[in-house]
């Protein structure tokens, strides 16, 4: 069910759940119709895990999912959601969950994927192969259909230069702006260098930043909204835990009680 929500200056927008218990009421219900997310973080703190949390609630109401996977094999990508519960067979076979693999092509091993991108640090045939995934979907399911959008990582395609990056950043905001779609892209922290981490975070429409702290002998994960368009969020630093069911985000308590 869409969520309708104002903003401070009365502006109407559309959001959807993500999902992750505990994350819309940090962004006024949800993240907004047609944006373009970046999700920065240390390695291995969850921003994928997010994702696939985000695609899962998706498929679940109806909406399609692209999975474009640079950092891992798609398989690992099914297996991880299963291990969650989150089975995306019947979706697959429906044609409203697709994984373009950018994966294998980048070790040379052949693929058995339907949709594939032979050599991933060829940007051209990257967005080429991703145009005909969003184009069988909306033949399939209309233009109107709800669509997420995960690019998974950026990192690998983009280090080299400004406008490769920028290329990459522009089509994930032409897909959400175009189409009925919110597009979600985890960075690395670090993996880039300043100039273009900058450049990265502002053109995109919302950044949430994660953060992992070794404290009293423990792994402590952390999130914040760093920016969200048309959004009054939260300003607060959330502590989160990865349960069996994906990512909790954990109430803070007033600083009055
Ligand atoms: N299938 C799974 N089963 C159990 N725990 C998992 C699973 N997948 C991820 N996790 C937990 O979530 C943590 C974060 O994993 P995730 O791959 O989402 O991190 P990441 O931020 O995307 O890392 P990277 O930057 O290296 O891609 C892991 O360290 C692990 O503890
Ligand atoms: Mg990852």
């Amino acid at each position: 069910m869409p969520v309708l929500s104002l903003h401070k200056k009365e502006t109407v927008v559309e959001r959807r759940s993500t999902g992750i218990v505990g994350f819309d009421e940090l962004v006024g219900g949800g993240l907004p119709n047609h944006s373009a997310i970046v999700l920065k973080g240390p390695s291995g703190c969850g921003k994928s895990l997010f994702c696939k949390q985000f695609i899962w609630e998706g498929l679940k109401n109806g909406e399609t999912g692209l999975y474009v996977a640079l950092d891992h094999p798609p398989n690992e990508i099914r297996e991880s959601m299963t291990s969650f519960g989150w089975d995306t067979a019947p979706y697959e076979e429906e044609g409203l969950f697709m994984i373009m693999d950018c994966f294998n092509g980048t070790l040379g091993i052949q693929t058995q994927e339907k949709h594939y991108v032979k050599n991933p640090l060829d940007i051209n045939e990257q967005m080429y192969v991703l145009q005909e995934c969003v184009n069988l979907a909306t033949k399939k399911f209309g233009r109107d259909i709800k669509a997420r959008v995960v690019y998974d990582s950026a990192p690998l395609a983009n280090m080299r230069d400004l406008p490769t990056l920028f290329r990459i950043a522009r089509r994930l905001l032409s897909l959400a702006k175009a189409y009925n779609a919110i597009g979600l892209s985890p960075v690395h922290r670090g993996a880039q260098n300043r100039l273009l981490e900058n450049a990265l975070l502002g053109v995109v429409d919302g950044i949430i930043e994660f953060d992992k702290q070794i404290e009293g002998g423990r792994l402590n994960y952390y999130l914040w909204v760093d920016k969200m368009m048309m959004t009054a969020h939260s300003r607060n630093v959330h502590p989160y835990v990865i349960m069996d069911d994906g990512i909790h985000v954990m109430k803070i308590r007033s600083r009055k009680q």
